[in-house]
């Protein structure tokens, strides 16, 4: 269905709603209302979470249903205990840190590390050391500091209500916040260096849509951090194109030590969108998933597929494993797609089973409710949002009822960089670049989807 779709990279109303036409062409005439949903997660006990959906038809996104007792437990805020070494400034980046420590909620933290809370710990980390820089002319801490400062961050964060035990969540060192093998740390070194004038003026304002394909940005970054990087080796090479192997990794840390630059000339909730934005590029180029053992989808659906229920029975079951890991967007629903169909091709399943048992992009998401109904994320998320009455809330795309589609040579690899994009990022675009509130956006979808529905009437 969803194979004919295409469209621009600029959005405009008129093809979104053509894609909510075509998207939901059978369902939502069915069933109107179970296209428009408020997602929470409503925390308890810390390791007992119950997702619930909420289907609402009116524009109030997250119905207050069902809120947990102590509603302190979603208020309180503890006094951390800082090491009283780190100068990081929290105070100046308060609601980033109240942002941040959201979206890294408690016990949802890993369920919601890859796409949302992750990255946004990451843009922290880089924007307190960059505000720092405009104080100590350094793009890093040093080793000396670093420790006790991802300690006070963690702490600061716990303090808010986010999960213990981020940095393993997340995979943060303290050689996160130094400049570990880039060998330009300083301002002034760094601005002579680089041409910083063009890098902020392609980096002050990105659009989170255009640039994963542009890379008007990314380029920018990857210029300069490999200018800053290529300072420690042989002048000669400065001069040529290729990079070393051996260079990669100073690039690459190079590149933390650009962005860090870039955040201290941007206010932080500019340099957060900015940060998000190109941390979304590449989370939506890869599944996140992990796939189990699939001999017992081989056995059932291999040589042609003799027994067609037993066959489905194996993929459901195989599915639903990975309906437990992590919430994914859109985007990552659809490389999971394709990498599950190149395995179980590698099995010599050559049927499209995807189709044969009814397999939807939203069956490869977190399962949330017990109407077992999949959450994709829209492929530019929008933070979590924490009400003291209904808990943890994030936007679940409507476009969610999409077959998976069984990859074939003719269509490898369903590349989302292209002029053409199967999935509209369109919501949370809206939302990366107006700033405008989660209910506006879910008001907006209405509209669209009600536009929709009566085009086809
Ligand atoms: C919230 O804070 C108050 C006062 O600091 C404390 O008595 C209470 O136990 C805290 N509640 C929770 C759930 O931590
Ligand atoms: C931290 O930032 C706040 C607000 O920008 C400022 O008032 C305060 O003086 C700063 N503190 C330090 C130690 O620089
Ligand atoms: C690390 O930085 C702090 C503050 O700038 C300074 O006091 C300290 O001496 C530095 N330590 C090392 C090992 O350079
Ligand atoms: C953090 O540092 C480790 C190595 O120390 C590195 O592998 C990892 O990519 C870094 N993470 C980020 C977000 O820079
Ligand atoms: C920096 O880049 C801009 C735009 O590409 C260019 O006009 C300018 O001359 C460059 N400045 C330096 C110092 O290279
Ligand atoms: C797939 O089929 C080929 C030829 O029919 C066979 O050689 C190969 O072992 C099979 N692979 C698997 C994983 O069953
Ligand atoms: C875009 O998609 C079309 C059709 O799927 C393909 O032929 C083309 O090579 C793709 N372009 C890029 C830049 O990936």
């Amino acid at each position: 269905m969803n194979a004919g779709v295409s469209l621009e990279h600029n959005f405009s109303m008129l093809l979104l709603k053509l894609f909510v036409v075509l998207a939901c062409f059978h369902e939502c005439l069915s069933d109107p209302q179970v296209h428009h949903k408020g997602y929470m997660l409503t925390g308890r006990a810390t390791g007992d979470f119950v997702p619930k959906i909420t289907p609402t038809a009116s524009p109030q996104p997250f119905l207050p249903l069902l809120a947990p007792s102590p509603l302190s437990t979603f208020t309180n805020s503890t006094s951390p205990k800082l090491s009283g070494l780190c100068m990081l400034n929290f105070t100046a980046a308060q609601s980033l840190i109240s942002i941040t420590s959201i979206d890294c909620w408690a016990a949802f933290a890993p369920l919601l590390a890859n796409v949302i809370c992750c990255p946004q710990l990451h843009a922290t980390l880089v924007i307190l050391v960059g505000q720092l820089s405009k104080e100590t002319g350094v793009l890093a801490l040093n080793r000396t500091l670093a420790k006790p400062c991802l300690s006070d961050i963690e702490q600061v964060l716990a303090g808010q209500g986010a999960g213990d035990g981020l940095n393993q969540v997340c995979s943060i060192h303290s050689s996160n916040l130094t400049e570990a093998s880039c060998p330009v740390k300083d301002v002034d070194e760094f601005e002579n260096m680089v041409n910083s004038s063009e890098l902020l003026a392609s980096c002050e304002k990105i659009d989170p849509v255009k640039e994963c394909c542009d890379q008007v940005c990314q380029g920018a970054i990857s210029d300069a951090a490999t200018r800053l990087a290529l300072k420690a080796s042989d002048p000669l090479s400065m001069d040529g194109p290729h990079v070393l192997p051996q260079h990669t990794t100073r690039i690459n840390d190079c590149k933390t030590v650009v962005l860090r630059w870039l955040a201290s000339k941007l206010d932080p909730y500019h340099a957060k969108e900015v940060l998000r934005g190109l941390t979304n590029c590449n989370v939506n180029k890869v599944c996140p998933l992990v796939f189990p053992n699939m001999k017992h989808v081989a056995n059932s659906c291999g040589n042609g597929i003799s027994d067609q229920t037993a066959c489905c029975d194996a993929m459901n079951s195989y599915v639903s494993h990975l309906q437990k890991q992590t919430l994914i967007t859109n985007l990552q629903a659809l490389d999971c797609a394709t990498s599950l169909g190149l395995k179980l091709q590698k099995y010599n399943i050559t049927k499209d089973v995807y189709s044969l048992c009814h397999i939807s992009l939203k069956d490869f998401s977190l399962q949330v409710g017990s109407q077992e109904s999949g959450c994709l994320l829209p492929s530019l998320p929008s933070d979590a949002t924490l009400d003291k009455f209904s808990g943890i809330s994030f936007i679940c795309d409507l476009n969610d009822n999409i077959p998976a589609q069984w990859p074939s040579l003719s269509l490898l690899p369903a590349s989302s960089c292209n002029k053409t994009i199967r999935i509209p990022a369109l919501p949370a675009a809206t939302n990366a670049q107006s700033g405008l509130n989660t209910e506006y956006i879910l008001v907006y979808l209405l509209v669209a989807y009600s536009t929709a529905i009566m085009m086809l009437l």
